[in-house]
């Protein structure tokens, strides 16, 4: 068996740059296969610290988030491998170390659940506070207040937190202000080895909250209540190895749906994930999209005009944060004015500048933003703000008349697999360099 362990040099800093020209006027036909979920894929990947035994992961994406996150458990001294198939075998029983080196925490924001597990298994862990997509103030409090409601001591000391359980953590009533998705997952992950119950209250739902929890409960941890807010956690001695399937990528699906809506094209999308896209599915079919759902398989497209539409970005099930972008892209070509309230992050709306370079009609005022249309869209050069954002360009991109050069195209590396090949086969015209 090939095995390709993840070396720690070249792994560690996402590699910046690059850029996509991208031929607009396309219509979007063709299938592609849905990758597996960042989002979920990374805190599985965090979870691997609870146990000395393996944890093998199957459909992981091949994207620069899992290797930087792979790079900084190797950091602490676990073993990550490739194997084949896009499965990844993690095993922690060497861990070591309890700090999560600064360069590596601020390549991605996932990486900080590895605080949880760390401060349950070994009474100690620290970190700076984790990097990410500059898309709002993005604090840690609810991680932090719900380590200290579990008996553990945080401190700030310099520019790093540190949790400190030298008896190991207690049973507990753990209200969240918010219910953050990484944060439920963290205080989740050090909960579950806890001397006695735990209750979280106010939980994140979102699918890859309750993809980690069936994942912890089939390593053993004693996790009620998924898909509601309201978790009820048994600690447990400790917990074993596993195998485990990463869900497919609702995000990624989302995209795709979208651009294909905005091109009037014709795409099938296959292993998608089911029953947990309605918010999305609902506003492209009152956009004007014919949507034929089937198991796992999605048939997008769109012959009639674009209709304007209204959306919040709400926690799940409302219409995603992270697909907020890409629908205003969809709305400078939709008749009419759609109105657009971001609830999730209070600074995602960076993209609005991107777009109106292209000659978008978008006003937008602190979380909120207006798009009239429909707007031709012209190709020139914009950035990829970060990883939604620009999914948002590379879908303007492929409805603008002309070429558009789009530049810092590692962050939509960091989130989508094999996207040049996967536009390329729905007949987009795109060359990377
Ligand atoms: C996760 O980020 C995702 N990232 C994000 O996806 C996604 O946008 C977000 O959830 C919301 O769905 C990963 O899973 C790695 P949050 P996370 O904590 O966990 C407030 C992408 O493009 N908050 O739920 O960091 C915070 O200010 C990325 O794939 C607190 O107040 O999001 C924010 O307004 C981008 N205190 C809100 O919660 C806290 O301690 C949502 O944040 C934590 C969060």
């Amino acid at each position: 068996m090939h095995v390709q362990p993840i070396d720690l040099p070249e792994m560690t800093t996402q590699v910046r740059g690059g850029k996509y020209v991208v031929r607009g006027g396309v219509t979007l036909r063709g299938a592609i296969d849905i990758s597996g979920a960042k989002n979920h894929a990374l805190a599985a990947m965090c979870a691997a610290l609870l146990t000395d035994e393996d944890l093998i992961l199957e459909n992981v994406p091949d994207i620069s988030d899992v290797d930087s996150l792979g790079a900084l458990l190797v950091s602490l001294g676990a073993e990550v491998e490739r194997l084949p198939n896009r499965a990844v075998r993690l095993n922690c029983r060497q861990v070591n170390i309890f700090e999560a080196p600064t360069d590596l925490i601020s390549e991605n924001r996932a990486s900080f659940q590895v605080m949880g597990p760390l401060v349950a298994r070994h009474g100690y862990a620290a970190s700076a506070p984790p990097g990410g997509d500059v898309i709002g103030q993005r604090p840690i409090d609810v991680h932090l207040s719900g380590f200290e409601a579990m008996g553990a001591r945080v401190i700030r000391e310099g520019e790093r937190f540190v949790a400190t359980a030298a008896n190991g953590l207690h049973g507990a009533r753990v209200f969240m202000d918010y219910p953050s998705v990484s944060g439920t997952q963290n205080v989740m992950m050090a909960a579950v080895l806890a001397r006695g119950h735990v209750t979280i209250v106010n939980a994140a739902t979102e699918p890859e909250v309750q993809g980690l929890i069936r994942l912890l409960n089939a390593m053993g941890a004693r996790i009620s209540g998924s898909g509601s807010q309201i978790l009820e956690i048994d600690g447990v001695e400790n917990l074993h190895g596993t195998t485990s399937r990463i869900m497919p990528d609702r995000i990624e699906t989302g995209t795709f749906a979208i651009a294909a809506v905005m091109t009037g094209g014709d795409v099938e999308l296959r292993d998608v994930p089911t029953g947990v896209m309605d918010a999305l599915l609902t506003k492209l079919r009152s956009a004007g999209a014919q949507i034929d759902e089937s198991d796992g398989m999605l048939r997008v497209r769109r012959e009639g005009p674009i209709r304007a539409v209204s959306f919040q970005a709400l926690p799940y099930p409302g219409l995603a944060t992270d697909l907020h972008a890409p629908m205003a892209a969809l709305l400078t070509q939709a008749n009419g004015v759609s109105i657009i309230h971001e609830r999730v992050f209070d600074n995602r709306m960076l993209y609005v500048s991107e777009l109106r370079k292209m000659g978008a009609e978008i006003v937008s005022t602190g979380s909120s933003a207006i798009v009239s249309g429909p707007t031709p869209l012209h190709g020139t050069r914009v950035r990829a703000l970060d990883v939604r954002a620009g999914a948002a360009v590379l879908l303007a991109a492929m409805v603008a008349q002309g070429t558009t050069i789009i530049d810092d195209i590692f962050h939509l590396d960091r989130g989508y697999e094999r996207l040049t090949e996967k536009l390329t086969a729905l007949g987009v015209e795109v060359e990377r360099n």
